[in-house]
């Protein structure tokens, strides 16, 4: 080969390579100032950067103060009180031997201070800028302590509603959960991760956590490759593409195999597939917990098998900083192994500008905590978050036509059950009950009268349903507010029952045998089993936990200030019999049509095959008692002309879609718009419906408006029978409606 052509090789090699590490002049940096650090450290002090501890909260602690003097500790979590956090970050600066900033970590699942809607709320907004901007005002309030990592946002996957942790997630809908996902890593992580008013993202829980056996947290999962990939794992794609800074394993094993030891997760895909450049996190004690599932021998085997599969910092199991140096010095696990999670480590540190700016200002959260435009943020979220699951008219309240209001049930003043599930820092005396909003609101007009019926979600005593029923008789209306207290719904609050709690279901129905109209509110942190309670009620509001300003919120649509816009995140199941439940299921050889023969409709000696021989319940059917997507409000909304502007597409193309919505009621009022595919035939079976897309489109009474959307064929691709991700030729069907059961498919091909 001539040499001329063997230079010109070469010279394009070095050129393709030096491109393929081409990186930012800042990144190329922060790499150069890693690689000095790391040469710098002892053995002892890079495991410590891999070791992260609570602290107590509860004062200063001498044992972790030390430890950070020497280098053993790379984090802490649960730390909020901004002197100390300085005490603690002064100590790894300014008199640890290397001076490498902590990085403080806590949960701020759905704000700090101000507390928004639990995530299951957030997601029935359908309205991810809302969910940004309060992300953004959650990383305010927490970074003005110097916490400047949260252990959010949640991707699981959720299809069982008795797992208490599906409070914490986007519901059961990949596309859903991938969009809000994406917002919250936007809004704690801001533009700039270096500014101290941003925090790292922390998605979890990596992954098929919200699988877990009967709805049973912590069991085991068993999610095959293909809906790992096509259902379970797109959220933390998108967020690792949004620049999500770390990542945190879940406690779950899938097939077999824990997350916090499962290489095929924290390598194959997270890094070698999506290229993450941040770092894993173990979940509590989820290192050691492998014994427990009888993955690892002991501690030091366990530390073994997560440093091996990827995890960078151990929460809490002390497992790495008591047994990686001697499995180091004995050769089982070599150092490169340790460099490489202290790069992770260290590159969030440097992006959170922690080694330029590594303290808080101590009075900065004097302003910041509960600011106006925070709280104002909140109850838009929350209006936004609440589903109106049935209406015969009584809503919205007339206030000129009422003169007596009766509020009753657990819920209407529970300042501190209103916030819902995982709140450390917020503040009940900060929550606006729906009774406190009423009251200040109406108070002057109406004459509200309050029993509580019920002391909280759980009490049976008949003695307050009497005195609430004698007040009923004297109202020209009811508003009964129930659901669950706050500690029955998240980690390791698992219910095998999602009925109202006995207590709460006799007084509604108590109540609707007064015969005056009822309002029934329901506070949770899941979908109940309603349906009693739904049929004695005039109508349902249901709030997913709506956090701080949840009162002013409710007010405001009861009364008509505002009109309810919220959807289901997930699908309401008639009975927990039912679950697993969801609209996205596969077809299945004999799907259920609907017309099958119910137990109260079985004639005497029936012949044996003349029920119906499909997928279903005798008892119950095979319907949900409200479907995924599904939400009223006071207006109602028209589609029509919904015309695609092709019938066949190629693979690389862009579906054109319009539609007109019409609204054909009488209050301006917010639809989401949901846009659903089907594809009919696949290398595998396919989901009956998939959302693709949705929007929220304000229109005033009788307005109507064309809408244009675009759907790349790409959005349809899966991974087919061989695991490939591809987008099949075929036959699809297109559906543009207000929920998930609505409306009438448009037939398109791909080519
Ligand atoms: C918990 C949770 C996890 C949380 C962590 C720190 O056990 O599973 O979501 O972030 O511990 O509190």
């Amino acid at each position: 080969m001539p040499l001329k052509k063997i230079f010109l090789i070469l010279l394009c090699t070095s050129l393709s390579w030096s491109c393929a590490q081409e990186q930012t002049g800042t990144d190329r940096e922060t790499e150069k100032k890693i690689s000095r650090l790391i040469s710098q450290m002892t053995l002892e002090e890079k495991i410590g950067q891999m070791n992260q501890i609570s602290s107590s909260n509860m004062g200063m602690d001498q044992g972790l103060a030390e430890a950070i003097e020497k280098g053993q500790i790379g984090s802490i979590l649960n730390e909020v009180d901004p002197a100390r956090v300085n005490t603690y970050q002064k100590i790894a600066v300014e008199r640890s031997r290397l001076g490498i900033p902590l990085i403080v970590g806590r949960d701020v699942i759905h704000g700090f201070k101000t507390i928004f809607p639990v995530p299951l709320g957030m997601a029935a907004t359908f309205n991810p800028t809302v969910v940004e901007q309060g992300a953004r005002i959650a990383a305010r309030e927490a970074t003005a302590t110097g916490v400047r990592w949260t252990f959010s946002p949640m991707l699981d996957i959720a299809r069982d509603p008795r797992w208490g942790r599906i409070a914490e997630g986007f519901g059961e809908d990949t596309y859903l959960t991938a969009v809000m996902g994406e917002a919250m890593v936007k809004g704690y992580q801001g533009t700039d991760p270096a500014d101290p008013a941003s925090m790292a993202a922390c998605i979890k829980h990596f992954a098929g956590y919200s699988a877990a056996e009967g709805g049973r947290d912590y069991n085991s999962t068993f999610i095959p490759e293909r809906l790992l990939r096509n259902v379970y794992l797109p959220p933390f794609q998108k967020a690792v593409e949004a620049g999500a800074l770390t990542l945190m394993t879940s406690f779950n094993d899938n097939d077999g195999v824990p997350s916090t030891g499962n290489t095929f997760l924290l390598r194959n895909v997270l890094r070698d597939e999506w290229d993450f450049s941040g770092f894993v996190v173990s979940d509590w004690s989820s290192v050691t917990e492998m014994i427990a599932h009888g993955f690892a021998k002991d501690p030091g085997h366990a530390a073994d098998l997560a440093v091996n599969a990827g995890v960078d910092m151990d929460m809490m199991s002390f497992a790495y900083i008591t047994h990686l140096p001697e499995l180091i010095k004995e050769g089982k696990i070599s150092e490169k192994l340790i460099d490489e999670a202290i790069r992770n480590i260290l590159r969030v540190k440097f992006r959170l500008g922690l080694f330029e700016n590594p303290y808080v200002d101590e009075n900065l959260h004097k302003d910041v905590f509960y600011a106006p435009d925070h709280l104002e943020l909140a109850k838009q979220t929350a209006t936004e978050s609440v589903v109106m699951l049935k209406n015969d008219g009584t809503l919205p309240l007339d206030e000129t036509r009422i003169k007596t209001l009766l509020v009753t049930g657990p819920m209407a003043d529970a300042a501190h059950d209103q916030l819902g599930t995982w709140v450390f820092d917020g503040e009940e005396h900060a929550t606006i009950t729906p009774l406190q909003a009423i009251r200040d609101a109406y108070g002057h007009s109406i004459r509200i009268v309050y029993e509580p019926a019920l002391s909280h979600s759980r009490d049976n005593s008949p003695a307050g349903i009497r005195k609430a029923v004698l007040a009923a008789r004297r109202a020209d209306a009811v508003l009964v507010f129930a659901g669950e207290e706050s500690i029955l719904s998240g980690e390791a609050h698992c219910l095998a029952n999602l009925d109202l709690q006995e207590g709460q279901s006799r007084l509604i129905e108590a109540l609707k045998a007064v015969g005056k109209p009822v309002i029934t509110v329901i506070m949770a942190g899941r979908p109940l089993t309603i349906e009693k309670e739904t049929t004695w009620s005039n109508a349902v509001l249901y709030s997913f936990h709506p956090g701080t300003m949840g009162g002013p919120a409710l007010a405001d649509l009861i009364f008509g200030l505002e009109v309810p816009s919220g959807k289901l995140p997930v699908t309401f199941p008639r009975s927990s019999g039912q679950i697993p439940l969801y609209y996205n299921h596969n077809r299945t050889g004999r799907p259920f049509l609907g017309n099958e023969t119910l137990l109260k409709d079985i004639p005497p000696k029936a012949g044996q095959t003349s029920l119906g021989n499909t997928s279903f319940y005798l008892d119950l059917g095979a319907d949900p008692l409200f479907p995924f997507g599904y939400g009223l409000s006071y207006s109602a909304f028209a589609y029509t002309n919904i015309t695609l502007d092709k019938v066949s597409y190629g693979k690389d193309e862009v579906i054109g879609l319009t539609f007109d919505l019409t609204n054909t009621g009488k209050y301006t009022a917010t639809e989401v718009a949901q846009l659903y595919i089907c594809d009919k035939t696949g290398s595998v079976t396919r989901p009956v419906k998939e959302l693709k897309y949705f929007e929220r489109i304000t229109l005033n009474p009788g307005e109507s408006r064309t809408v244009n959307w675009t759907l790349p064929v790409s959005e349809l691709a899966f991974r087919d029978l061989n695991m490939d991700l591809t987008v099949e030729p075929g036959q699809f069907e297109l559906w543009v409606a207000g929920d998930s059961v609505s409306g009438d498919p448009v037939l398109f091909e791909v080519h």
